[in-house]
C-alpha cells in the first residue's frame, strides 16, 4: 500500500467510525437521556433496552469488533508464522480502529446503564480503551523502521549518522552549518531522568512546536549558503534529525513507562474478557440469542 492510499484508507476508517458513533447517538439520544423509571414507557423501549433487538445488536457487533481487533493484532505480533502477512503498524491501526468503535457500540448496548457484575467488564474496557490513547502516544515516540518494528541501538546510531552525512554529501553543508543545526536539536538537560508528567509535557511541547522549530532551522540555514532548490529537503532532514535526537534522549524512559503501561492495557483486557464470557454465558442461558 503506498502512502497516499494508506492515508485515504485511514481517513475513511476515521470518518466511518465517527459517522457510526454520531448516527447511533443522534438516533437514540432522547432515550439515553430519559430517567431509568420512564424508559419502559418509551415507544421504542422493546428495541432499545439492552436485550432489545437494536441495543443487543450493538453489544454483539461491538464485542465482535473488540475481539477481532485484539486477536488480529496479538497474533500478528506474537505468532511467528504471521510475521510475513503485513506491516505491524497497519495491524496496530486496525486494532485501534476496531477497539475504539467497538467500545462505543458496547456503550450504546448498555444504554448508559451499568449494573451488576458486567459493570466490571465495562469499566475494564473503558480503562483499556482510555489507556490505549496514552499508549499509542508513547508508542509513536519509539523510533521504528518502515515495517513498524523497533530499531536496535546500532540501527539508531546508523540512522542518525546517515541523516547528518546526507547534509554533507548530498547538500554540501559545511561543518560549521551542521554544527549549528545540531545545537538546535540539543535535548533538554536531564530529561532522561524526568518523571512521567514532565516527560509527557516535554513530548507534547516538542510535538506542538514543529512550526517554531522549522522557522529556527530556516533562520540558521539562511546564515549559510544553501541552494534555494534544496532548502525544503534540508529543512525536512534537519527537522527529522532534531526529533530523532530528542526521541533517543528519552527512549529509555519512554520504553520504561511503556512497559508499565502494559500493566493496565493487558491485564484489564483479560478481566474484561473473563467477565464478558460470564455475561454472555448468562445471557445465552436465559435465552437472549438475538437474531440467531
Ligand atoms: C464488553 C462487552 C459487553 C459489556 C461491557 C456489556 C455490558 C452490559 C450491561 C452494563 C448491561 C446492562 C445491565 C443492567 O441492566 O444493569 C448489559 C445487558 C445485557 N447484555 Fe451485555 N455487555 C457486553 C456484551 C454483550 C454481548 C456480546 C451480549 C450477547 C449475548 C450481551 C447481552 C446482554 C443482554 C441480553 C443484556 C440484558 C440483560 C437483561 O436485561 O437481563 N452483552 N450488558
Ligand atoms: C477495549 C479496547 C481494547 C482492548 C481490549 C485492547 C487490548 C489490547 C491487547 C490485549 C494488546 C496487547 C497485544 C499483545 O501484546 O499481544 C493491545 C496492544 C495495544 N493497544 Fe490495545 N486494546 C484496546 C483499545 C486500544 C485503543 C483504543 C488504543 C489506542 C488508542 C490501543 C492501543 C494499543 C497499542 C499502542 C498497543 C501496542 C502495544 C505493543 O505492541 O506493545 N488499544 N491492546
Amino acid at each position: 500500500m503506498n502512502q497516499l492510499s494508506h492515508r485515504l484508507f485511514l481517513s475513511f476508517l476515521i470518518l466511518f467510525g465517527i459517522l457510526i458513533a454520531v448516527a447511533v447517538l443522534a438516533r437514540n439520544v432522547e432515550y439515553y437521556f430519559l430517567p431509568m423509571e420512564e424508559r419502559p414507557f418509551h415507544e421504542r423501549y422493546n428495541d432499545l433496552k439492552p436485550s432489545g433487538i437494536e441495543s443487543h445488536g450493538y453489544g454483539i457487533i461491538g464485542t465482535a469488533m473488540v475481539t477481532i481487533g485484539v486477536i488480529m493484532y496479538s497474533s500478528r505480533k506474537r505468532v511467528r508464522a504471521f510475521r510475513q502477512i503485513g506491516k505491524i503498524k497497519y495491524f496496530l491501526e486496525f486494532h485501534i480502529f476496531l477497539c475504539l468503535i467497538g467500545p462505543v457500540l458496547v456503550l450504546y448496548h448498555t444504554t448508559f446503564k451499568f449494573g451488576g457484575l458486567v459493570a466490571v467488564s465495562f469499566w475494564s474496557m473503558s480503562a483499556v480503551a482510555f489507556s490505549g490513547v496514552l499508549g499509542r502516544y508513547l508508542y509513536q515516540h519509539i523510533p521504528k523502521n518502515i515495517e513498524g518494528n523497533e530499531l536496535s541501538a546500532k540501527e539508531l546510531e546508523e540512522k542518525g549518522k546517515m541523516m547528518l552525512d546526507s547534509l554533507h554529501s548530498t547538500y554540501a553543508l559545511n561543518e560549521q552549518a551542521v554544527k549549528a543545526l545540531r545545537e538546535l536539536g540539543k535535548p533538554m538537560a536531564h530529561i532522561d531522568e524526568a518523571g512521567l508528567f514532565t516527560l509527557l509535557w516535554y513530548l507534547l511541547i516538542s510535538d506542538l512546536s514543529q512550526k517554531r522549530r522549522i522557522m529556527l532551522i530556516k533562520n540558521t540555514l539562511n546564515k549559510y549558503s544553501v541552494d534555494k532548490h534544496s532548502m525544503k529537503k534540508v529543512v525536512a532532514i534537519v527537522n527529522d534529525h532534531i526529533v530523532f535526537q530528542q526521541r533517543i534522549a528519552v527512549l529509555e524512559k519512554v520504553q520504561e513507562i511503556f512497559h508499565y503501561w502494559h500493566v493496565i492495557h493487558l491485564p484489564f483486557s483479560i478481566i474484561m474478557f473473563v467477565v464478558l464470557l460470564v455475561h454472555v454465558g448468562v445471557a445465552i442461558t436465559f435465552g437472549y440469542t438475538w437474531i440467531f
